[in-house]
């Protein structure tokens, strides 16, 4: 959950998919998602809250790979994706949309 002095704007949530698409077993199996009320766009809220919840990962689970999965029409969530330093993996057709896999490690997001 993101606190905004004491109101929820939003949540970042990690997501243990062992079943799916066959690019997301070969990318990892922990999905990040991510919602911010719109109020709080556009303040860098939802780079802080994810940074912090990947650090989290990092430490809790060593090595492995969170996968995220965005339509490239969401520009916000491109942004972000690329911000955070997730590196593309592949892009698929879904729900009538392009749909963009990227994948994160620690060793990747610090170069
Ligand atoms: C995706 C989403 C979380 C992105 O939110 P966001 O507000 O754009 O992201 P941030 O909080 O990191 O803010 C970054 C923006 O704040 C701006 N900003 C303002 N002050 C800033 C500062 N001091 N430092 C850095 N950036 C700053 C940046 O310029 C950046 O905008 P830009 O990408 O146009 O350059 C938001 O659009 C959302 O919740 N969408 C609905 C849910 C959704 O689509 N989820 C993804 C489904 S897969």
């Amino acid at each position: 959950m993101i606190d905004l002095d004491g109101a929820m704007v939003g949540i970042v949530q990690f997501e243990r998919r062992d079943v799916d698409y066959e690019v997301r077993q070969a990318a990892g199996h922990v999905d990040l998602g991510y919602l911010l009320l719109p109020e709080a766009w556009g303040r860098r809220y939802a780079t802080e809250a994810c940074e912090a919840a990947l650090s989290w990962f990092a430490g809790a689970l060593p090595g492995e790979a969170v996968v995220l999965i965005t339509q490239t029409a969401n520009v916000p969530s491109m942004r972000l994706a690329g911000r955070l330093g997730f590196v593309e993996v592949e892009r698929f057709e879904a729900y009538n949309a392009e749909q963009w896999v990227g994948t994160w490690t620690p060793a990747a997001a610090t170069g």
